[in-house]
């Protein structure tokens, strides 16, 4: 590594995302240069592994403090309320995602700090929104409060870049695939659920239907993509706050199939909810040509991959049904 080692500041830490990326951050940046953060207390590895504290990221106040007290240069900033949660608490979901974000934009000038990431969502997109190979430059017009601070969340990135010389960085992810910790309310939750519902119990109720078709990730790419544009050279990103990423792209039902070439026996039964209506305004898939030629994005996980790695984690941790 040639560039100077950043001292991390994570938010949200103890979520999906941040769980396992602060650990990869201690791995290749040392344990000691990277704070994990949450709203709740930072617990099992995250507290063992390096610093950690609480932090609530619409006290701005508070976030400064932790910046000059751990000496942080780098902020990833994945506190949030996703999709589902926040359709039930639409104004906590304002508040917590953009009064965050803003307070972190805002000490990012003040205090002259390094790369800031802040995550976006495919949930900028709406039902206006081309579905398939939905390009970078498209319609955004989002119909949860969600993605609405993610469009928000987006522009300010841009804006603070442009107005202030700030380096803000963000990746549009799709759903995010993982073993380490469930996901924290959002609609592509089922492609994680259905997992450990398999191994568990041999059955799952799905709250989309069968051919709901979403762009998801697993974890080893989130975290690989999320690492290459923190550290690509800034001067070459024509793109800053809302590079989109893809990776997979299966139905609800495509993923049960991959699911029982390794579990024949497994059922699963469709009974959608009001998260149907979220996973229909968003994409299939996604055109990412713009993260591929800026900084060199290639996701290495695919469907059987995904599911045989999932299926052998899940299933060494709980045994088999
Ligand atoms: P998560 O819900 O699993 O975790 C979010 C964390 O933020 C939680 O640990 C929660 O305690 C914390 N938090 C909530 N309010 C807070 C506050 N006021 N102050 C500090 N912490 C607070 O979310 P995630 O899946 O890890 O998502 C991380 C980022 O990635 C978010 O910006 C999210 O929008 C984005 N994202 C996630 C996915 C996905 O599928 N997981 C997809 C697209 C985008
Ligand atoms: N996984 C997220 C959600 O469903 C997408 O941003 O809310």
């Amino acid at each position: 590594m040639s560039r100077t080692v950043p001292r991390v500041l994570v938010t949200g830490a103890m979520g999906q995302i941040g769980s396992e990326l602060t650990l990869a951050l201690r791995e290749r940046y040392g344990h000691d240069n990277v704070v994990a953060t949450d709203l709740r207390t930072p617990s099992g590895p995250l507290a063992e592994t390096g610093p950690s504290d609480v932090l609530d990221v619409t006290d701005m106040n508070s976030i400064a403090e932790i910046i000059r007290k751990y000496r942080i240069d780098t902020v990833y900033h994945l506190a949030a309320i996703l999709s589902a949660t926040g359709e039930k608490n639409p104004a906590m979901c304002w508040r917590v995602n953009m009064e965050g974000s803003l307070n972190v934009l805002n000490l990012a000038v003040e205090l002259k700090l390094g790369t800031v990431i802040i995550p976006s969502s495919i949930a900028v997109f709406g039902p206006e929104t081309p579905r398939v190979a939905t390009p970078q430059e498209t319609v955004l017009k989002p119909r949860t409060m969600y993605g609405v601070t993610k469009v928000c969340g987006e522009l300010l990135g841009e804006y603070y870049v442009r107005r202030f010389g700030a380096d803000v960085r963000g990746l549009r992810y799709p759903g995010i695939i993982s073993s380490e910790t469930p996901p924290g309310g959002g609609t592509t939750d089922f492609a994680v659920e259905i997992f450990y519902k398999a191994v568990q119990e041999g059955s799952y109720t799905c709250f989309v239907k069968e051919d709901t078709s979403l762009p998801m990730m697993y974890m080893p790419d989130c975290i690989k993509a999320t690492i290459d544009l923190a550290e690509a050279d800034f001067r070459k990103l024509k793109h800053h706050s809302d590079f989109n990423v893809g990776a997979l792209s299966f139905t609800a039902g495509e993923l049960a199939t991959e699911i029982r070439k390794h579990m024949p026996d497994f059922r699963v039964v469709y009974e959608p909810d009001f998260r149907q209506a979220i996973a229909d305004s968003w994409p299939s898939s996604i055109d990412d040509s713009a993260a591929r030629e800026e900084w060199g994005w290639k996701p290495a996980w695919d469907l059987s991959s995904m599911t045989a790695d999932m299926l052998s984690r899940l299933s060494a941790r709980f045994g088999r049904v």
